[in-house]
């Protein structure tokens, strides 16, 4: 990965406060997630556990892998049933095996895409499924909302561009696609932790974040759908993918 997206990647422990105002997942993307009959799940890149709560939800065991200190903290404090290790994608440290599903919430696109693959097949059990989500806010056209996205991703080179669906290679069966739309609430202080917390807007210098944050903060006084409001609805799509993973090739001989 090249240096400045590694740095991207790595940056997301220093805004652990603001990712609390991230949104969390719908039960119903949870859910479809999972492979009939699930019991154990791990979460990979688990964060502060936003994925990991509404896999929680749907009654299977978690364990969550996580590099980042900070984050993997707000998880352990958050949801103190949940085992969590040190891990990456590429690297999980978990035993062969040991999972009928492994999710990926918001973070395929930080992975090294053949080694997480290689990594998530050999922790699944044969027949698991791995899944990959994001969510994304439905910027319609003249609102709040497409404003706020063309502010906060005027200069970012990567902005929505990775979600897509994921490159799983030959491990997996071809991933099947699904959507589940949804809406929050979300309150002025919420919208700048919102931006706050994106890793293009933690790696900026500092004077220019909170130029970027305080534009964002006035639109509450200019953008018709703001003004006078102390919240707004924010719609977003979850958008999954799913796959089977496929027995290994025999080795050649
Ligand atoms: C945008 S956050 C997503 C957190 C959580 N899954 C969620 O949906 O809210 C991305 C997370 O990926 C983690 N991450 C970055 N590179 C990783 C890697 N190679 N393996 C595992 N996790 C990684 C970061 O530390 C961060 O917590």
């Amino acid at each position: 990965m090249e240096p400045h997206l590694q740095h991207r990647a790595s940056s997301f422990g220093g805004g652990v406060d603001a990712y609390a105002a991230r949104p969390g997942y719908p039960d119903e993307a949870a859910r479809w997630c999972l492979p009939p009959g699930a019991r154990d799940v791990v979460d990979v890149a688990a964060g502060t556990g936003k994925l990991t709560a509404a896999l929680l939800r749907a009654g299977v065991r978690v364990r969550a892998v996580e590099p980042d200190d900070a984050m993997r903290a707000a998880l352990e404090r958050d949801l103190p049933g949940v085992p969590a290790v040190r891990g990456t994608a590429e690297a999980t440290g978990l035993p062969d095996a040991c999972a009928d599903a492994v999710t990926v919430g918001q973070a395929w696109h930080w992975f090294d895409a053949p080694r997480a693959a290689a990594e998530l097949a050999r922790v699944l059990r044969p027949g698991g499924r791995l899944a990959v989500l994001w969510n994304t806010e439905e910027p319609e056209a003249g609102t709040w909302v497409e404003a706020y996205r063309d502010l906060l991703h005027r200069d970012d080179p990567m902005a929505y561009d990775h979600v897509r669906e994921p490159a799983l290679g030959a491990r997996f069966s071809p991933p099947e696609h699904a959507t589940f739309p949804w809406v929050r609430s979300v309150t002025r202080a919420e919208v700048r932790l919102l931006a706050a917390s994106r890793s293009y807007v933690l790696t900026m210098p500092p004077e220019r974040r909170e130029a970027l944050l305080d534009e964002i903060d006035a639109l509450w006084g200019t953008h018709p759908d703001l003004v006078g409001r102390d919240d707004a609805p924010l719609r977003y799509t979850t958008r999954c993918w799913r796959a089977v993973r496929l027995p290994a090739p025999p080795a050649a001989r």
